[in-house]
């Protein structure tokens, strides 16, 4: 039967979908919702593989901690023990595009790492500025090319970013209130901005949308191993709207990542129905 089968799924084999997120206020939901969990712990990082959804989706959830470096560990161990099929970055984020507010979602077009900048010379004594600075190109080893390369942005996957804008096509509510889920930049960095100057020159320079602390490093190494990344953040603050902090929008966050995973399980039925056509 089902069960038999679920059993019998190997988490290992490329097939299942990594789900990561920094907190608990950002995992616990999906792990509650997991059909058939099982928690594995790889050095000083707990995964839970199980089915989610409706159409029971096999799924690695990952809860990484804060910042680039945890997410980077968590990222490269889940990428050599699972070799999943795609990776998907989600959390919470603070807005730096006025458009989007607490509650918002930005589903991202591509990932820019803006903590990584050269900055310029100044002489003793000359002070030190915010704005004399460019983007810092960031080495990776190219996996398909079998070679490094210098990048200063990370794309994200067109097919997955096209999931996400079909889940948005109905209206996605929050506390009774339609919110927004658009496309946009996400800058990342182990920085909390709150300068509106600074925001408005990130804004400028990359076009954020929205700002964190993980996906950069996700979005890195998915870049140089070759494997389809997405990076979704629900606003849970927005200095540029003066709207503060909230983390309880993590579960609205998780729970459009459901929606999300069911879509993506129609698109891979589909996509096997074309392929044996
Ligand atoms: N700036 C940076 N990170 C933020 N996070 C939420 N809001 C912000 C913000 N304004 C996310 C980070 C980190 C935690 C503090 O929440 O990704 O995991």
């Amino acid at each position: 039967g089902k069960g038999n089968k679920m059993k019998q799924f190997d988490f290992t084999k490329k097939e299942a979908l990594l789900i990561q997120a920094a907190m608990d206020t950002e995992t616990e939901y999906l792990i509650a919702k997991l059909v058939g969990a099982e928690k594995i712990t790889i050095e000083n990082w707990i995964f839970y593989t199980g089915f989610l959804g409706k159409y029971e989706e096999p799924v690695i959830i990952s809860r990484t901690y804060q910042g680039l470096i945890n997410a980077s560990a968590a990222t490269a161990l889940a990428l050599s023990y699972f070799k999943p099929a795609a990776v998907i970055n989600q959390g919470i984020g603070g807005g730096h595009d006025r458009r989007f507010h607490r509650g918002d979602i930005v589903l991202g077009e591509k990932v820019v790492p803006m903590g990584a900048v050269i900055r310029s010379y100044a002489a003793e004594g000359d002070g030190i500025s915010g704005t004399n600075f460019t983007p810092l190109p960031l080495e990776i080893f190219d996996r398909k090319q079998q070679c490094t390369r210098k990048v200063t942005e990370f794309p994200c996957d067109e097919k997955l970013l096209a999931i996400a804008k079909k889940v948005t096509a109905t209206d996605w509510m929050r506390d009774g209130q339609t919110a927004k889920a658009m496309s946009g930049v996400i800058g990342s960095a182990d920085e909390w901005n709150n300068e509106l100057d600074r925001i408005a020159l990130l804004r400028e320079r990359y076009h954020t949308a929205v700002e964190d602390m993980e996906s950069a490093a996700a979005a890195q190494l998915c870049y140089s191993y070759g494997i389809p990344f997405l990076g979704i953040r629900i606003l849970s603050n927005s200095i540029v709207n003066g709207e503060e902090f909230d983390e309880s929008v993590g579960v609205d966050g998780q729970k459009f990542i459901i929606d999300y995973v069911e879509t993506y399980s129609q698109y891979l039925q589909q996509e096997r129905f074309c392929d044996s056509m």
